[in-house]
């Protein structure tokens, strides 16, 4: 059942995703998104493999976590990495791509789409992704987005990632508080298409870090592990399933799959 409905959502976002897609000519002044598709470097956020969760690291400061957990999640997960190119339409004139909408199907005030220019975001070089930038700057500079934390003067204080979660997948999200042993091998260890932010911290109520699962390797009956991104260092840790029993306080994955894992 699980498999199914997964299936079916993540084929209608990738069928959504690709149907928006045009190439722009090569060699314009800024290229960035899908101009050489097949060149991960040049192309971040369409070419094969993209978008990739170390670019997250690049243009966010690791104080907001919460925000970028989520958003290196989905981009950590082969289903979920639709959703983020579906977030962003760029111009379709065949010259540089200097400007892209964002678009937010879900925000507690309604759809928004947000322009913006890659003069207003940090990227600075060509290697630098420009793809998290253009969704933070749409995030944080929308008045009246509704979303805790992100408050419309280009700066980003304590929020949840729940929110951040549904603004880029446009999926409800549910937080597991405290996961038992069983949640883990849940949600982590079984649930590897989804997803998964995890909270860390000394209770679920002082939560200190958000990271995001980046891989998982299933063992059920032996030690499996998870791997999970630092924002801190930019590099991807690992974690035994027992360090996971006792590091993890919150989960937050989308609302179908919690479901259909906990049927
Ligand atoms: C661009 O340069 C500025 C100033 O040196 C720096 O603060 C910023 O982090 C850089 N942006 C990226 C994405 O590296
Ligand atoms: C939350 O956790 C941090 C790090 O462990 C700790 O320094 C802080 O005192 C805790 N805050 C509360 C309110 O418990």
């Amino acid at each position: 059942m699980f498999t199914l409905k997964f299936g079916l959502y993540a084929l209608g976002a990738l069928a959504a995703a690709q149907s928006g897609l045009a190439a722009p000519a090569e060699d314009a002044s800024v290229q960035y998104l899908p101009s050489k598709r097949d060149v991960i470097e040049e192309a971040p956020l369409y070419a094969e493999g993209g978008p990739k969760f170390t670019d997250v690291h690049k243009v966010f400061n690791f104080a907001n976590q919460w925000f970028n957990a989520p958003l290196a999640a989905c981009a950590a997960t082969k289903a979920y990495r639709a959703l983020i190119k579906d977030r962003l339409s760029v111009k379709d004139d065949g010259t540089a791509v200097g400007e892209v909408a964002v678009n937010f199907p879900w925000t507690p005030n309604g759809p928004q789409k947000i322009v913006v220019q890659h003069a207003q975001t940090p990227v600075n070089s060509t290697n630098d992704p420009w793809w998290p930038s253009a969704i933070k700057w749409a995030a944080t500079n929308r008045e009246n987005l509704g979303i805790e934390g992100l408050n419309g003067d280009g700066g980003v204080t304590e929020g949840k990632p729940e929110d951040a979660y549904r603004l880029i997948t446009n999926r409800e999200a549910a937080r597991v508080s405290n996961p038992t042993p069983d949640d883990l091998n849940k949600y982590i260890f079984w649930a590897s298409a989804a997803a998964i932010a995890i909270g860390m911290g000394d209770s679920a109520e002082n939560i200190t870090t958000w990271s995001a699962i980046t891989k998982a390797d299933p063992g059920p009956t032996e030690e499996g592990s998870i791997g999970y991104y630092d924002f801190e260092s930019g590099t991807e840790k690992t974690m035994s399933s027992s360090d996971a029993e006792k590091n993890v306080r919150a989960l937050i994955i989308d609302k179908i799959t919690a479901e259909a894992q906990v049927a």
